[in-house]
């Protein structure tokens, strides 16, 4: 199976192009991590359920993204430095048509 390319822009503005498995059923909040992009503690607070807004990003290129489901929603009408682009990278999976997304990191609420 084969990985795909992120391009994650960290919270000091760095840009990290990473590797992300497609076979995993990882979310992108995951895979933020598993490449210590923020520092512990700070992202994937809630363990990925929608409840915590800890791991927002925001979307800057134009990949067809899943649906924002009703706790996505809910959970960014209450967070800070929500933009038209926020979404919850935990509620994003990991698939073959999000090759070459790129996201960066909302600041630390
Ligand atoms: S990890 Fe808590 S909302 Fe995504």
């Amino acid at each position: 199976m084969k990985d795909i390319k992120i391009t994650i822009t960290d919270r000091q503005g760095v840009k990290h192009q990473v590797d992300a498995p497609t076979d995993m059923n990882m979310n992108l909040m995951e895979v933020i991590r598993s490449y210590e992009l923020a520092p512990e503690g700070t992202i994937g607070i809630c363990g990925g359920m929608a409840m915590c807004a800890s791991c927002q990003c925001y979307v800057q290129s134009d990949h067809p993204l899943p649906e924002m489901g009703q706790d996505e929603d809910l959970m960014l009408s209450e967070a800070f430095h929500v933009q038209d682009n926020s979404r919850l990278s935990c509620q994003i999976f990991i698939t073959e048509t999000l090759n070459g997304l790129e996201v960066e990191l909302a600041p630390e609420a």
